[in-house]
């Protein structure tokens, strides 16, 4: 696996939320970041169908425009009764002519829910595939998950997205209303991302 030895790179994200979350957990290991759209880089059209193939498409659009190496964060709501939508259509579900909605992707989840014969607990992970590339066509990829439930009414103002109406095993508190730092320790981001350190940080 190749390691990562340079400590600049670059957060191939347009996503505030992703953003906050990556750039607090690079600090942890000394890598300054820089985001694609700071660098006034447009998003590339995700047009594959699985999280590994759209974060390498963002991951290698940055790295190449850039000329240094690039991070990328490809990540959605999984739903067993939904047959595991939206997937990696987990933006799309929000998207309204004035932009996103996430208000209206979460009720469209719970809406697409009692329409289905599903008991609770209504079964859900967040799944994160991160991908590192670098300017001449390598990469690495790294997944992470988190199982939970969606629950409903939606609870708490923390996080972004999905973070309301998912709860975690083993809390009975949403991702929306736990302390973040709580959230960046046991989060598909968080599992992705100690993967990535393992794989790519240190000798
Ligand atoms: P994409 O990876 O930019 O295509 O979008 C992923 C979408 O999944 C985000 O816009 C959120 O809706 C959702 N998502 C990913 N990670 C999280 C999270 O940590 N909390 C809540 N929603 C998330």
């Amino acid at each position: 696996m190749r390691k990562l030895t340079e400590n600049k790179l670059v957060l191939a994200s347009h996503n505030e939320g992703k953003l906050v979350e990556i750039t607090e957990l690079l600090k942890l290991f000394g890598k300054s970041v820089i985001s694609a759209g700071d660098l006034g880089f447009d998003e590339p059209p995700e047009t594959e169908n699985t999280f590994e193939g759209n974060a390498r498409i963002k991951a290698h659009y940055a790295a190449k425009t850039s000329g240094i190496p690039a991070l990328s964060d490809d990540s959605g709501l999984q739903v067993q009764a939904l047959g595991n939508a939206p997937g990696v259509y987990s933006a799309d579900w929000a998207e309204t002519p004035d932009g996103r909605d996430f208000d209206l992707a979460m009720a469209k989840v719970w809406d697409a829910l009692k329409q289905t014969n599903a008991a609770e607990p209504f079964k859900a992970r967040f799944i994160c595939v991160l991908c590192i590339a670098w300017p001449d066509g390598h990469d690495e990829i790294f997944r992470g998950t988190v199982e939970g439930s969606i629950v409903w009414p939606k609870r708490g103002a923390h996080g972004f997205g999905y973070d309301p109406i998912f709860q975690p095993i083993g809390l009975d508190q949403t991702f929306g209303e736990v302390d973040p730092t709580l959230k960046h320790e046991m989060s598909h981001r968080a599992d992705a991302f100690t993967k990535l350190t393992l794989g790519c940080f240190g000798d």
